[in-house]
């Protein structure tokens, strides 16, 4: 089975396509620039299944009624933000999506915040779109904490930053094997497998 996915960001293509060979899926994800490209979408829903569900849309509009489409939305929550920057995440610095410029706002904001007030966790929203506009919807969340400064040279994003509950080492040391079995997204694709292998068995 071939899903097709919402999103220009070729790390997300790799680490799902990482996810679905772990889990032993006879899935393949394929980029949406494989697709033609990803139709530009405006992520202001203000939530993360609205958000799933617009880049989902835009992408199965290029493509045949039978074609099967993920999108994925995900953000960083910061207790001490409120929150924040979460559907913003992407976007935190500005609107170009710079991941390197949003760490750099992150570690700066939360320069000086004391250790138990650096609580912070990740979200990730799957959302399947099928023929006949079939949907399913599954999500994943991490708990964890922010550390002081930015550590690791993994992954993207926030990674750097971001220390998983019951680990000393951030994302970005972690690897993605092992952060893999921790994530948000990790999470919400174990919800996601178990539902394609319904369908696809
Ligand atoms: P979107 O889901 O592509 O709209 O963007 C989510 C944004 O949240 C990314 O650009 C990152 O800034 C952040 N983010 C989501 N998941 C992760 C992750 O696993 N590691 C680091 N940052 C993440």
């Amino acid at each position: 089975m071939k899903l097709f996915l919402a999103s220009g960001n070729a790390h997300k293509v790799a680490e799902m396509n990482s996810l679905a060979l772990a889990g032993g899926l006879a899935v393949e994800i394929v980029s949406a620039k494989a697709a033609g490209g990803m139709p530009p979408v405006a992520e202001d829903t203000g939530t993360f299944i609205g958000n799933a569900r617009k880049k989902a849309l835009a992408l199965k509009a290029i493509l045949p009624d039978e074609a099967w489409v993920l999108a994925d939305d995900s953000g960083l929550c910061v207790d001490a933000l409120g929150g924040g920057p979460g559907v913003e995440s992407a976007y935190y610095a500005g609107p170009l999506g710079d991941g390197a410029a949003n760490l750099r706002k992150l570690v700066e904001v939360m320069r000086g915040v004391p250790g138990e007030k650096r609580g912070a966790y990740f979200v990730c929203v799957l959302l399947l779109a099928g023929p006949k506009g079939a949907e399913a919807v599954f999500a994943g969340r991490c708990d964890g904490r922010l550390s002081q400064e930015p550590r690791g040279g993994a992954g993207f994003g926030y990674d750097p930053l971001f220390v998983p509950e019951g680990c000393e080492l951030s994302f970005a040391e972690l690897g993605d094997t092992v952060k893999n079995t921790l994530s948000h997204r990790g999470r919400a694709w174990a919800r996601l497998a178990e539902h394609l292998l319904r369908l696809t068995s």
